[in-house]
């Protein structure tokens, strides 16, 4: 998509209807940051109508977040309780609101809107930079099933109504793992466009990732229910906390290693 804006893909006409269409994951989302929250305060990476942080607060956790679109945070403070929550426009990867929290999150594969690794490296270290010693990341991603279509480009069928139809029309480069993509929505008022350009990764590349930032996985689900994390997930929910003073990152998975004999029992 030449000429791509990523900072005008979130601007005020998809911020109007950007919540007619819920994914319906809501609660069970909520229920979960609730708990890793555990009654700390949080902060919300790409907080955007406060589609999340809204609920998530009415349960009780303070939440701060950090956006790029003010349209976006428009549209919260319209909403109940939308006027609360202290939000930094900036961009995630940079920006601080200058505070530490047990919880940051990041969801509905937001980091790809981040369009190289080292803008999403950056990402992670800003998660390590908000978070206090005992906290934790909490990053929900797709898994990149573009990569195993024929061709590389594809459209899918997103909504078939009676008075309209969504397609998703997409074409992913191997080589940038950029994958763009435009929501086409055809209805008896005419056609609307909702372009957006993504940068996917595996999880194991996030992985590294922490890595670098001085996080290591903790956790990984498949859904917000923790469903296992299995091949055929769809999804993920990877829980990253700090690497601890004298533990080191298995490189076969994410169990924690805190003495140099068990990383020797391992390997044999
Ligand atoms: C798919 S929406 C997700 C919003 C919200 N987190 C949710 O789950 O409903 C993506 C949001 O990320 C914001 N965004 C994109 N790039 C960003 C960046 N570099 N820093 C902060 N926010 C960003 C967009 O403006 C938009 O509000």
């Amino acid at each position: 998509m030449k000429d791509f804006n990523p900072a005008s893909s979130f601007g005020y006409a998809v911020s109007r209807r950007y919540d007619e269409h819920l994914r319906g994951d809501e609660a069970e989302t909520v229920a979960f940051l609730a708990r890793m929250a555990d009654g700390r305060d949080a902060l919300e990476f790409a907080i955007g109508t406060g589609r999340v942080a809204l609920p998530l607060s009415r349960t009780g956790v303070r939440v701060d977040g950090i956006e790029l679109s003010l349209d976006m945070v428009d549209r919260m403070r319209e909403k109940p309780d939308g006027s609360d929550l202290q939000v930094i426009i900036g961009d995630m990867s940079r920006a601080t609101t200058g505070r530490t929290y047990g919880l940051v999150y990041l969801v509905y594969n937001t980091i790809g809107n981040l369009l190289t690794q080292d803008d999403q490296v950056q990402c992670f270290k800003n998660a390590a930079r908000h978070l206090t010693d005992d906290g934790v990341f909490v990053l929900e991603c797709r898994i990149p099933t573009a990569l195993a279509r024929p061709g590389h480009q594809f459209v899918d069928v997103e909504e078939v109504e009676l008075e309209h139809v969504t397609l998703g029309v997409s074409q992913y480069d191997a080589v940038s793992q950029i994958l763009d993509c435009n929501h086409v929505t055809i209805g008896v008022d005419g056609v609307i466009l909702s372009p957006i350009r993504l940068r996917l990764a595996h999880p194991p590349e996030f992985d590294l990732m922490a890595g670098i930032a001085g996080l290591q996985l903790r956790e990984r689900w498949g859904g917000w229910r923790c469903e296992p994390f299995t091949a055929s997930s769809w999804r993920h929910v990877s829980v990253y906390e700090r690497v601890r003073c004298g533990d080191a990152i298995n490189p076969h998975g994410s169990k924690t290693i805190s003495r140099a004999t068990d990383l020797a029992a391992d390997a044999s």
